[in-house]
């Protein structure tokens, strides 16, 4: 039997395992950072860092700096930071046992046998085997495809001309109509009911088992790792559902994965196309966009956001043209926008899909659209627009005030105003009027904002326009708070700490400054509480080592991200100008502020209370030098 599907067998464990902390460490300090990078890049030192042009995005000039210091990189382009484990994972594809095994070796180092729980075990045993099963079926549906009796389902691929080479590449295969083939199959092969009940591929059911899929051409599901972890079957004819996915698994968590994401972060383009459908997926693959990606038939997720942001901070949405596509892209925008992503939107007219479009017009028609793809606010007011009846001046004047309150949502006085511009040029709409009509309704609504807004928060304390503010101190005064004005106040605060902490790694003679002032209990964000309690108790041993406190994270992606983020947040050099100066004891004081505040709210007893005052009057007193 062909062997369409590749699978590193070894692979499934890896999650599971766990190296003792110590071994892990010295495996990293033993791996100097700039010496492994410089085996895959081209670096340059300049100053104390070194650069160089970025492996994990597409660039023409070096943005991707190396610290030897810290013993971590980050790239300014696109986000990609870590330590030299991080690389070796990214760069080869490894998981994080692979990347060690890999450095040891390098190093000279004996890797010892990994730790397991028992229930980790068999957890793992679970995942392994179920890897397997689905492998085997992978095999199992394109091997029907071959056979006379897949000979429709082939046949159907075809007719949507498809090539051979791309049936093969995606792994395409055939699920025949007999009812429970594939079960005999799986049981010849050994694996018990116990086991296969959990691969979603069959039912098993007292009066006999049924497979799942049948009478479908079948899509294999890859993860980032080319491993099988579930099924779209597409019905021949006009069956009901037309695609029908695995159910999820042990394996297969719909939303957080993508389709095709296994080429596509490998494409060496700086973005990323998103459609709907699996056939959209492989038409567009198959005319050279290797890049395009679709999620599994369910709506785009936070997950998939974060996800797709390790490979690329750009993309392009190619949904269907028809309302429920448009919908579509309405809601993964904010969603998308969440992680920092830019996006377009791509005009796919006349056309309804992306396969349809590439079919009729062809790759270099649609490469064209892509280029001439719409910035997704625009594309946002775009559809707002059509909902309004433009000749009627009560209408148009509504649609003016929904694109004000729209454009509320940048946080950022400038590029506000960018898009203020751009809406006025685009509508006819005189600029100074709609500025007016911006500001006026800020100062009304702030800070709540519009429902639709998902995307504020993060940015909006430090370089905010001037409506912000006053309208925060108002509500202040009346000594109610909206629960807008609340998740701001909360997001300022994790700001603030974020920014104190980067300062301190950046700089360690600050520490110094505030000794007397912070402590690393002022950070009430449980994870920058974590990061602190490690950054000053190394300070305070004399060994302050960033990559080493990266490493307790390791093993939550999500987590790991942030904290590298932190130890990256760009702010170069000393701090030299007055008015960084300011800025820095502004944030010490905020940290300091929130933290008291927090405590105000949590004391238990009046002399604690009283503490607390005390040293909140205090604060306003503080004077910190930098001098
Ligand atoms: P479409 O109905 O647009 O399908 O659904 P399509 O890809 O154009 O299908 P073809 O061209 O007729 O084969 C888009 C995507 O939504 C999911 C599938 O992932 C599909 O590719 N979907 C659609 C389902 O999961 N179930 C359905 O019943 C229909
Ligand atoms: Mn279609």
């Amino acid at each position: 039997m062909e062997q369409p599907v590749s699978a590193n067998d070894s692979e499934g464990k890896e999650e599971f395992m766990r190296y003792p902390e110590e071994v892990v460490e010295e495996i990293r300090m033993r791996s100097d950072i700039v010496d492994i990078i410089s085996g895959y890049i081209k670096l340059q030192k300049k100053g104390s860092n070194y650069f160089g042009l970025c492996p994990f995005h597409n660039e023409k000039s070096p943005s991707f700096s190396v610290s030897p210091g810290k013993q971590m990189y980050y790239c300014f382009g696109c986000g990609a930071g870590g330590n030299a484990i991080t690389f070796v994972m990214e760069y080869e594809n490894y998981t994080f046992g692979e990347a060690l095994k890999y450095l040891a070796q390098r190093a000279g180092i004996s890797l010892p046998e990994p730790e397991y729980s028992k229930e980790a075990r068999e957890q793992e045993d679970l995942k392994r085997v179920l890897l397997e099963i689905n492998k085997l079926a992978a095999n199992y549906f394109y091997y029907q495809l071959k056979q006379p009796y897949g000979k429709i389902g082939y046949d159907y691929l075809r007719s949507r001309q498809l090539s051979d080479q791309t049936i093969r590449r995606f792994g395409l295969g055939f699920a025949n109509k007999t009812s429970d083939d594939l079960y005999r199959y799986l049981k010849s092969k050994g694996y018990e009911d116990r086991i296969l009940k959990e691969t979603g591929l069959v039912t098993i059911e007292e009066r006999g088992s049924r497979d799942k899929f049948w009478n479908r051409v079948m899509f294999p599901i890859l993860d980032v790792n080319n491993r099988v972890i579930g099924f779209g079957g597409r019905v021949m004819g006009e069956g009901m559902p037309k695609y029908l996915n695995s159910p999820e698994t042990k394996l297969f968590d719909k939303s957080r994965n993508l389709f095709g994401l296994n080429y596509a972060r490998t494409a060496r383009e700086p973005y990323i196309l998103i459609c709907e459908g699996y056939m959209d997926v492989i038409a567009m693959h198959q005319a050279g966009f290797t890049n395009a990606v679709a999620s599994l038939g369910t709506a785009f997720t936070s997950q998939q956001a974060v996800l797709l942001k390790r490979y690329t901070s750009q993309v392009v949405l190619t949904y269907d043209s028809d309302e429920a596509g448009t919908k579509a892209a309405l809601r993964a925008i904010p969603i998308l926008k969440e992680v920092r992503m830019s996006i377009k939107v791509l005009n796919m007219h006349p056309y309804k899909d992306p396969d349809e479009f590439i079919k009729n017009l062809g790759a270099a028609e649609f490469q064209k659209r892509i280029e001439e793809a719409r910035n997704s606010f625009l594309f946002e007011i775009d559809v707002l627009r059509r909902r309004y009846h433009m000749e009627d001046p009560e209408q148009k004047t509504k649609f003016y005030q929904e694109t004000a309150r729209k454009l509320l949502e940048f946080s950022e006085a400038l590029e506000r105003d960018n898009y203020i511009q751009a809406v006025s040029r685009e509508y006819a709409i005189p600029y100074e009027d709609l500025k007016r009509l911006v500001n006026r309704l800020g100062l009304q609504i702030a800070p709540g904002i519009s429902q639709n807004d998902r995307s504020a928060g993060r940015e909006q304390t430090a370089v905010n326009g001037e409506y912000r503010e006053k309208s925060e101190h108002s509500d202040m005064e009346k000594g109610q708070q909206k629960p807008g004005v609340k998740r701001r106040k909360e997001e300022g605060a994790r700001q603030s700490q974020r920014l104190l902490l980067t300062w301190l790694i950046e700089n360690p003679r600050l520490f110094e400054k505030i000794k007397d002032i912070i402590t690393e209990e002022d950070f009430t964000e449980p994870l920058y509480r974590q990061v602190a309690e490690m950054v000053f108790s190394s300070q305070k041993q004399g060994n302050l080592n960033p990559a080493a406190i990266l490493n307790h994270f390791i093993n939550d992606e999500e987590q790991y991200r942030e904290v590298a983020a932190l130890f990256h947040a760009g702010i170069k050099g000393a701090l030299n100008s007055e008015e960084q100066k300011k800025a820095f004891s502004e944030t010490v004081l905020k940290v300091k502020k929130n933290h008291l505040d927090w405590a105000s709210r949590q004391a238990q007893d009046i002399n604690e209370l009283q503490q607390i005052i005390k040293e909140q009057a205090a604060l306003r007193n503080l004077n910190i030098s930098l001098d």
